[in-house]
């Protein structure tokens, strides 16, 4: 009989079983996946879990602390933060090819990442053996089954660790559908913004900046999805919305007229879906007066946006993102 409750007692056991009284480090992303498996896998074996999370500068606004104040108080997680927003941002500087990005952005993360797997190794000690990932059934299906152990090239100067990192796997949601792992979020409290999170790249706000991307546009992106992210959710959308990517056209200048004159600034794409899987998409018509209420508050609050546009484009031809 599948309850979610059932679903924790026996991953929650198997847990303890396989790790015994050794340690576990998992990644975690902001999304509900990664979430929820480090929460399960928390509530199993306590401080022997340390989680890892990489603060790149390209999150949402609130995402950052949301991890960081939300989560950690919902579940006691052990966490250590890297910040590497300067790091990323160098890496970037110059860059506006849409894969060019997600092929830096990548390696960054996995750097970054060794760098704190390493660190708590030199710490922790050998002990460290589990590595935990929130796979999901529809990924076990498609990558065709297989689990066991993730090798981690290790070449970072931490004194006295093995070339070659190998970890075995702990992967509780292995058996379960996107719906069950909210769920299972829910009942374990994790917050509704974390548990209900819609899609959002591991590239972040990087591929959403059309054009090079710098601190200031990113900052000037947060703001307007943050105003459409909010306005979307007092309007009771966010069931009926798969994603909605929120764009800066940032090598685009067009005029406008805003208080004391003539603007040359920059338009905000905003891209509702409704999607199953993400695999094909059609535009959400979102009621007119919440599109106004967005256009309004963007070109208002936001400095150097002077145009928002409605992406009506199904998937295919046009993808979710822009990039
Ligand atoms: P597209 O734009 O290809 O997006 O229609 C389909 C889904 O995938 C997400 N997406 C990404 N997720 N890294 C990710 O982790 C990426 O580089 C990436 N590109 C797109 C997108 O948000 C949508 O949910």
């Amino acid at each position: 009989d599948w309850t979610t409750g059932n679903v924790i007692e026996e991953q929650v056991a198997a847990i303890r079983e396989q790790v015994g009284d050794r340690r576990a480090i998992c990644g975690l992303s902001g999304g509900v996946d990664s979430a929820v498996a480090a929460a399960l896998v928390q509530k199993a074996i306590g401080s022997q879990l340390t989680c890892v999370y990489v603060d790149h500068g390209l999150m949402r606004k609130g995402e950052t602390e949301q991890v960081e104040k939300d989560f950690v108080a919902a579940t006691g997680v052990q966490l250590k933060v890297v910040d590497a927003e300067e790091r990323f941002l160098t890496a970037l500087k110059g860059v506006s090819d849409p894969e060019e990005k997600r092929k830096i952005i990548g390696r960054e993360f996995i750097r970054v990442f060794e760098q704190a797997q390493a660190e708590i190794i030199a710490d922790q000690g050998p002990a460290v053996e589990f590595l935990v990932q929130g796979t999901l059934y529809p990924d076990v299906v498609e990558s065709g089954g297989g689990t066991g152990t993730a090798n981690i090239k290790s070449h970072h100067n931490v004194g006295g660790l093995p070339e070659d990192l190998e970890f075995k796997l702990i992967e509780p949601l292995r058996k379960l559908f996107k719906d069950e792992v909210r769920m299972v979020g829910q009942e374990l409290g994790l917050p509704d913004e974390i548990v209900q999170r819609q899609p959002f790249p591991g590239p972040g706000l990087g591929i959403r900046i059309v054009g090079e991307v710098t601190k200031e546009r990113l900052d000037l992106l947060r703001e307007a999805d943050a105003i459409a992210r909010e306005e979307l959710t007092a309007a009771g959308l966010d069931r009926d919305i798969w994603q909605c990517p929120v764009v800066l056209l940032a090598d685009v200048r067009s005029v406008g007229v805003q208080g004391d004159g003539r603007t040359y600034g920059h338009p905000i794409v905003l891209r509702p879906v409704s999607s199953e899987d993400a695999m094909t998409a059609d535009w959400s018509r979102l009621p007119y007066d919440v599109l106004a209420r967005i256009s309004t508050r963007i070109t208002n609050e936001v400095r150097d946006v002077n145009r928002v546009v409605l992406d009506v484009t199904s998937k295919p031809p046009g993808t979710i993102e822009w990039e």
